[in-house]
């Protein structure tokens, strides 16, 4: 084979990124791998859209259907989004054993299994690099580069565009809604952002990566999944003030004590998408922008760090490159599955229900500034055996509340849910609390 015929469904930010980036770097991919990238079809949901990568008319339909199932086309590049039709285009393409490129997390964690399972019946592979951190690659990271390591910590800011939000919001003051605004602009963001911001494109991309980096297929029902939304920026300018930055991050956690519960003989993991306050000192906090990074700590290799664009065209268009250069190297050489998508090798691991997860918190009240409150908020932590590290009352809150900030040491979930529930009811506390969890990274 020395050429491989490319049929891509989806013509929008990143259909257009691909396209584009064919048309600039094609002639140097053909030259690295022997075999040339070709785009036979696109198809698009509207002819008459204007694009801002123009399209030739004559590739376009709006048949996707067609792009399939159309005998000149060796690989289907899925990039419309959604789980519905993609999810038809995807099982379509591999019952006729055609390899699929996608970049669709939404679709694999809705569906993974079954598109792993039709994969492996079909004989033609799935590759999904894109899916995961824009352009770092870290799906290849997990499959191959750390092959040899069991997984004890990840930690990824993997959703660009709240990354985007809570540094604009701390760096300008800026207003949440207008700077979503300009992260839609920018096509970042998902469609609806709610995806982003309320942090299940964070939690569908957390799940791949911890099912790659603990071998069984996590349940995306089973992620603790919490979004940006709550972030106040009187939030960020406290979190500040005592040396930290509030990011949203992707956690996945094994802890792999003699001592502690295990469940089918594996330590269960703890897979959680929360807003964090990262310590000033971690690498992590310093990752600002569309910016995306994970952290991965091997037992072989201790820390790994991989740092880039999260989201945007460019960006995921360079992951979707990677994965057409393997799927025209395996068609090449008739290696079809080289690696299989998804290869389970802990098949009786489990998630670690939320309510055991054990962290430290940051805790602003509104309280009524009389003599007493302190005490009676202590009692009831004390009651629930939870520890205060700091109080802290900030000075110019003049008014007929003022907040309150209290850093609590490590206490499970539900203890600490718990207390804070028994807190809101007391007289002197007005509106809910807020609770934002502290990561060490230990
Ligand atoms: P997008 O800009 O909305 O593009 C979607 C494309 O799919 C459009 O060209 C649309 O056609 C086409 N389409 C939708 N329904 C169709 C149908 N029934 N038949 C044929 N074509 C159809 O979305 P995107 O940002 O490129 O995202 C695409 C995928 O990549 C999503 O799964 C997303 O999660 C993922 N992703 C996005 C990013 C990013 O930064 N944007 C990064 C990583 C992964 P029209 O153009 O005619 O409307
Ligand atoms: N909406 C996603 C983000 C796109 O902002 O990270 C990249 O997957």
């Amino acid at each position: 084979m020395r050429q491989v015929n490319l049929g891509i469904i989806g013509g929008g930010t990143v259909g257009g990124g691909v396209f584009q980036a064919i048309q600039r770097n094609g002639p140097l991919m053909s030259c690295r791998l022997g075999v040339q990238l070709h785009v036979a079809r696109v198809a698009v949901r509207d002819l008459r859209k204007k694009r801002a990568v123009k399209i030739p008319a004559a590739l376009l339909t709006t048949d996707w259907q067609s792009v399939v199932a159309d005998p000149a086309v060796n690989l289907v590049v899925e990039l419309m989004g959604g789980t519905t039709t993609a999810r038809q285009v995807v099982l379509a393409a591999l019952k006729l054993g055609k390899p699929v490129v996608t970049a669709n997390k939404a679709l694999l964690s809705a569906h993974g299994e079954e598109l792993f399972e039709a994969a492996q019946k079909s004989g033609a592979n799935l590759y999904y690099e894109a899916s995961v951190a824009g352009g770092i690659p870290i799906i290849k990271v997990l499959r191959e580069g750390l092959i040899g390591n069991r997984i004890t910590r990840l930690y990824g800011i993997v959703n660009g565009t709240c990354n985007y939000i809570l540094t604009r919001m701390k760096n300008e003051g800026a207003d949440f809604g207008e700077v979503l605004a300009d992260a839609q602009k920018l096509g970042y963001a998902e469609t609806p952002p709610d995806l982003d911001v309320d942090g299940h494109d964070a939690a569908h991309k957390t799940g791949i990566l911890a099912s790659l980096a603990h071998g069984f297929w996590v349940n995306p029902k089973q992620i603790h999944v919490e979004g940006i939304r709550q972030i106040t920026s009187l939030d960020i300018q406290f979190a500040t003030q005592l040396g930290y930055t509030i990011k949203l991050l992707g956690v996945v956690k094994q802890n792999e004590t003699t001592t502690g519960p295990k469940r089918n003989g594996c330590a269960p993991v703890q897979v959680s998408v929360y807003p964090a306050l990262v310590p000033n000192s971690h690498v992590l906090a310093s990752v600002n922008g569309v910016f995306n990074a994970v952290f991965v700590r091997g037992d072989v290799v201790g820390d790994t760090l991989y740092y880039g664009r999260g989201a945007g065209q460019d960006a995921t268009a360079s992951a979707v490159l990677s994965d057409l250069a393997d799927a025209a190297l395996d068609l090449k050489c008739g290696t079809k599955s080289r690696i299989p998508p998804f290869v389970p090798h802990e098949r009786d691991g489990t998630v670690l229900p939320m309510d055991e997860v054990v962290s430290r918190y940051y805790v602003r009240l509104n309280v009524v500034d009389k003599p007493g409150v302190f005490a009676r908020i202590a009692t009831v932590l004390a009651k629930s055996k939870i520890g205060i590290s700091s109080i802290i009352q900030p000075e110019g809150h003049a008014g007929e509340t003022v907040p309150v900030i209290l850093m609590i040491h490590d206490a499970p979930n539900s203890a600490m849910r718990n207390a804070l529930a028994r807190i809101s009811k007391l007289g002197a506390v007005k509106g809910e609390p807020v609770m934002i969890r502290v990561e060490s990274f230990e």
